[in-house]
């Protein structure tokens, strides 16, 4: 498919090469490669019979696409191979995911399944390894998160109580096959009525369980996506499941914007804790870019830390290596509104502003259109106001605005626009916005605003374009020393069983 005339088409943010994209999967540092995998229905832009999309990097900026490494081509997974996640495990990696089915009279059948792959292509199914949730759960019972302990195996996976209650279990396997339930992470009152996509990762000394909680009410400026994803701060008890925190009320969105859904964390090689996101949310399916033949992408990767007793985001550094000329201006006086001398499609900006005035930054501009980042002095919030963005946005599904209090003190902005794609860092990661737009093609001006005469200081503008377009043809090739493949041309139709 050619992207040439497709102006939303992102230059740096991973999006599929046709159909629909959402979750990030099997997120893996292995053999100096990157992997991301991805939920992914190649046959149309709405959601269906999932497969697992492939792409790979040796640098996080350069990526390349492989074939789907999972089809949903078994009884157990006919209607998709769900969220999961991945392992190195029996020199090669292995992935467990939901298989998800349905029953004859159209009831769900769900259950964890693991599939291996030694030259990181081609996987081998082995089936399912957890056949049912235990009793007292339904079988909204997905998305297993794995990692290794000593000499096991540990597993959170999202579930639901039958009295309708989200909620997340453990399980400890002494091998990818054998696992025991152990119990539930999230007290009695469980979050909402179901909890996708559960995470548990240590950054900074500190465990944090991250998850999507579904049904929460809006509080406040907080929870005002269709379904939410963030994270409690506390301490997994491995005899009983019970993750120890301060309480429900610590529950905390990872993103203020828009579209932001279903991450995912993994260990690199450098020892960091790096997480993608979905740019998307459940339930929105209807983007501009469905006329072009694909829809939804993924974050940037953003490197977590815990700095001052809060969880930070930060663009993993490997993004700087896109940064085109800069154009500088150390200082700026402005008050009304002035426009940036440069403007782009593809670009990273930088600035501080002192914090006392109230001031905006408009992106995208065109003739009538623009996507507003402000800052208002006496609340101290940021906001993202997309109502005049251009296409996709609908104010009657409160989808045009959305803010955040930032810490006292001036205020550092580093903002990403990659065509359709935004994501806003306040204060190197202390809250992040990630939005989709639909901007006109001529909308890429860059306009500031205050209402009374504001400064800024360090402002640099990059021109992220020498990319190019995301590659999407791919040789099937991989930057990786190739092991051979256990089963010659072993194709996921086959399922030799688990690995050794
Ligand atoms: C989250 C989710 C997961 C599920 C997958 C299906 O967006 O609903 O719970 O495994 O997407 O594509």
């Amino acid at each position: 498919m050619s992207f040439a005339h497709d102006d939303w088409r992102p230059r740096f943010h991973l999006a599929p090469p046709h159909g629909l994209m959402n979750d990030p999967n099997g997120l893996i540092y292995h053999d100096g490669v990157y992997h991301v995998f991805y939920q992914w229905n190649p046959d149309a832009c709405r959601h269906g019979a999932k497969h697992w999309g492939h792409f790979v990097s040796t640098d996080l900026v350069h990526w390349q696409a492989l074939p789907a490494a999972l089809v949903p081509d078994t009884d157990y997974e006919s209607h998709g191979c769900y969220s999961g996640s991945a392992v190195i495990h029996d020199e090669g990696i292995a992935l467990l995911y939901t298989g998800n089915a349905r029953s004859n009279d159209g009831g769900r059948i769900s259950t964890q399944c693991l599939a291996h792959s030694r030259d990181g292509v081609r996987f081998a199914k082995a089936g399912p390894v957890i056949p049912l949730p235990p009793p007292g759960y339904t079988a909204h019972f997905r998305d297993p998160k794995v990692w290794r302990e000593g000499n096991d195996w540990l597993m959170v996976v999202g579930a639901q109580t039958e009295d309708e209650k989200g909620t997340i279990l453990l399980y400890r396997g002494k091998s990818l096959t054998e696992w025991a339930f152990v119990g539930e992470l999230l007290g009695e009152r469980g979050f909402g009525y179901m909890c996708e996509c559960p995470d548990l990762t240590a950054v900074g000394g500190r465990e944090i369980l991250i998850f999507c909680p579904q049904g929460l009410a809006p509080e406040g400026e907080r929870f005002h996506n269709i379904h939410q994803a963030g994270y409690l701060v506390g301490r997994l008890d491995r005899a009983s499941g019970r993750f120890a925190c301060g309480g429900r009320e610590a529950f905390d969105e990872l993103d203020r914007g828009f579209d932001f859904y279903a991450p995912q964390t993994f260990r690199d090689g450098r020892g960091r804790t790096l997480m993608f996101g979905w740019m998307g949310l459940p339930e929105e399916e209807e983007t501009p870019t469905v006329a072009n033949g694909w829809t939804h992408c993924l974050t940037l990767p953003r490197e977590l830390v815990f700095e001052n007793g809060r969880l930070c985001q930060r663009p993993a550094i490997e993004l700087e290596t896109l940064r085109g000329k800069p154009h500088a201006i150390d200082r700026l006086v402005f008050d009304d509104e002035c426009w940036l001398p440069f403007s782009g499609k593809a670009f990273e900006l930088q600035f501080t502003l002192n914090g006392i005035a109230d001031a905006w930054l408009d992106l995208c501009v065109g003739t009538d259109e623009f996507t507003r980042v402000s800052f208002n002095a006496a609340t101290r919030r940021l906001s993202l106001d997309r109502s005049a963005s251009g296409q996709g946005v609908d104010a009657a599904a409160n989808n045009v605005r959305r803010s955040a209090p930032v810490e006292a003190g001036p205020v550092h902005l580093r903002v990403f626009v990659d065509h359709s794609c935004l994501e806003v860092f306040v204060n190197d990661g202390e809250q992040v916005f990630s939005a989709r737009v639909y901007p006109g093609a001529a909308s890429d001006r860059l306009r500031l605003g205050a209402s009374i005469p504001s400064e800024l200081r360090n402002l640099v503008f990059w021109p992220l374009d020498h990319l190019g377009r995301m590659p999407v043809v791919m040789p099937h090739r991989l930057p990786v020393t190739a092991t051979r493949p256990k089963e010659a041309g072993g194709s996921t139709r086959h399922h030799p069983g688990p690995p050794p």
